[in-house]
């Protein structure tokens, strides 16, 4: 039988939470299993409550999962807030002991394994940040988690810390496991899947797959201003691209992190920043440069709950109204919206492509929880990536070159400074064809036109949908970003259980894919669309473009944390047909 095992921790920000999921999750991913992670934290360095999650199973995985079979709980406040789950069939391992701030009550169903992880780590290990691997290493003994790749993992994150930090961590581990064999009875039958034969994947973060795409397309320059939860894109990249000629620049605020990169795109580099919300809303005004200069540029905007610095470290979508439309003037745009690691990845790429080919700013509209969860992908084929360069005039030097010349693609030749013939003025003025500034009627017209024409062939030329389920069903899901992942499951869940549903996956937002949208919409019934926000802005943005009112139904979580599979799965059930 397949095995599907969620494992939750939970406790206080500062007591290594994070890292003890880690940890879990490298052991399992180097055993060859599948795995998914799910993280939430504070905006406090020290303090508040911290849960770090593992999916792990012998099959494909889609996401977080729908809640957890077992609970580490750290302290108090990680019983007090998972209480509801713990469920019959669950498991809590418990800190107690002279160290411990609760002592649960006896739920009937729920298997308690108590572990005084506080007093062996500070009284005999003498180091209490031990904690977490104390209740490792009683988990690995209870589920038979494997030791070796789990003291890999220990070392591979520590050894910066120190032979004598590694080592003090293994024995935190096997007291954990100790203490399991002295004092307690496995009274359940969860196991983790056994290890399999090593895969040649690789283990990556949300935040670290977009500066990996960033690399692979080309990237050369990455100007951004730290937020939370961005910064990470630009500490990764800098990984990758120092050592090849390329430059990272820290700026003083969003405003001149977004000038430097449009200089260096003018100047011929691929470039990159990645902020939040709030950093796009510094940014408005130079991305509306980037679109009247047509530069090309990839904007990656990590979402966190807003508005103003709401709730940094959480999950939200509220930010696509703004990537839309959050510019001033008739505006054009691409917004991608990946969902998961593996398409941000990959979707990184492509708007690299699609930024270069259509010479403009380029959105990809990832969010807090994706930006920290951990997948192991296939290992990607640099040799199968496909370079896209803007056009430029290629040498026909006596002809002459009109940087906006209105073409019937809206595509124009552009130049990079230094190219002799290329000269141009790059400006944020309505120009002439020559770059020159104009602001007659008829210039006016042509160059709005021209910069919208780029886009009326994108949906065919760039298939920028994905669709699954019955030709004709009688509900249809259509979701954007992580939420996609989810309802995924969702959708293939109840199509298991024999109902008629169909998915639609739209990964460009805007320009909207109207015609596949509109082909989706005619073959269901009703059509469900979950989004993490509010107003329901993807469903609204379809709303004004394709005839959906009778159909549609929204489903909106805008709490700071994802949706798990099973509300998409019982709202759909619920509006099904009986
Ligand atoms: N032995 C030695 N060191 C250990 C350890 C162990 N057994 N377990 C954990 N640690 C270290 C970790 O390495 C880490 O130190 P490092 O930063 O030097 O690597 C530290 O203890 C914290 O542990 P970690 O597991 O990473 O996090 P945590 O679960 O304790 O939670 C956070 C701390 C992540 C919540 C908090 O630090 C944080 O970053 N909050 C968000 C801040 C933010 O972004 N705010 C928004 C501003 S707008």
């Amino acid at each position: 039988m397949a095995i599907d095992l969620t494992l939750r921790i939970g406790g206080e920000g500062g007591e290594g939470v994070i890292s003890a999921g880690d940890f879990l999750m490298q052991a399992a991913s180097l055993a060859g299993m599948e795995v998914v992670t799910f993280k939430s934290f504070p905006a406090e360095i020290k303090g508040g409550y911290a849960l770090s999650q593992l999916r792990v199973s012998d099959q494909h995985i889609l996401s977080q999962g729908d809640g957890f079979n077992i609970l580490i709980a750290f302290n108090g406040e990680a019983y007090e807030l998972n209480k509801s789950l713990l469920t019959p069939g669950t498991v809590m391992i418990y800190d107690t002991g002279s160290e411990a701030d609760f002592e649960p009550e006896e739920i009937p169903g729920v298997i308690m394994y108590p572990v005084p992880m506080g007093e062996i780590a500070k009284r005999q290990l003498k180091a209490y940040i031990t904690k977490n691997m104390v209740a490792l290493g009683a988990a690995a003994e209870l589920f038979n988690i494997p030791v070796d790749t789990l003291k890999e993992s220990i070392r591979q994150k520590f050894t910066r810390k120190g032979d004598k930090v590694v080592q003090l961590n293994y024995q935190a581990l096997e007291a954990g496991a100790e203490h399991v064999r002295n004092n307690l009875k496995k009274q359940e039958s969860f196991e983790f899947p056994k290890p399999r034969e090593k895969k040649d994947v690789l283990i990556i973060e949300g935040n670290q797959a977009i500066a990996l795409g960033a690399a692979m397309a080309g990237c050369k320059y990455y100007g951004a201003y730290p937020i939370t939860p961005a910064t990470t894109v630009g500490n990764y990249l800098a990984e990758l691209i120092l050592g090849l000629g390329g430059f990272v620049y820290q700026a003083e605020d969003e405003i001149s992190a977004l000038g430097t990169c449009l200089g260096a795109s003018f100047a011929g580099a691929k470039v990159l920043t990645a902020t939040s919300g709030p950093g796009i809303s510094l940014m408005t005004e130079l991305i509306g440069l980037g679109i009247m200069a047509e530069i090309p540029l990839v904007i990656a905007n990590i979402q966190r709950g807003g508005p103003s610095t709401g709730m940094p470290t959480k999950h939200d979508q509220g930010d696509l109204y703004q990537a839309c439309f959050g510019t001033h003037g008739d505006a054009p745009k691409i917004v991608l919206a990946p969902a998961n690691v593996e398409e941000n990845l990959y979707l990184t790429i492509d708007a690299f492509n699609l930024a270069e080919k259509y010479q403009t700013p380029v959105f990809l509209l990832s969010d807090a929880s994706l930006a920290l969860r951990v997948e192991a992908i296939k290992r990607p084929d640099m040799s199968k990536v496909k370079h896209e360069h803007r056009m430029t005039r290629n040498g026909k030097a006596d002809e002459k070159f009109l940087r906006y010349m209105s073409t019937e693609s809206g595509i124009s030749p552009t130049g990079i400074p230094g190219m002799p013939g290329h000269a141009y003025a790059a400006t944020g003025l309505e120009h002439a064809e020559n770059s020159g500034p104009r602001t007659n009627p008829d210039t006016r017209n042509l160059m709005t036109e021209k910069r919208w024409r780029k886009f009326d062939n994108i949906e065919d030329e760039w298939k920028p949908v994905e669709r699954e389920g019955d030709e004709q069903a009688e509900v249809g899901v259509i979701s954007w970003g992580l939420t996609q992942s989810i309802a995924k499951e969702a959708v293939q869940r109840l199509r298991a259980k024999g109902l008629k549903v169909a998915a639609l996956y739209p990964k460009m937002l805007w320009p909207l894919p109207v015609k596949a949208i509109k082909a989706f919409v005619d073959s269901v019934n009703q059509v469900l669309i979950p989004e993490a926000n509010f107003q329901g802005q993807f469903a609204e943005i379809i709303k004004a473009e394709v005839p959906i009112h009778d159909k549609l139904v929204k489903l909106n979580v805008y709490r700071g944390e994802p949706f798990i599979p099973r509300e998409i799965e019982e709202k759909i059930e619920e509006i099904y047909p009986k």
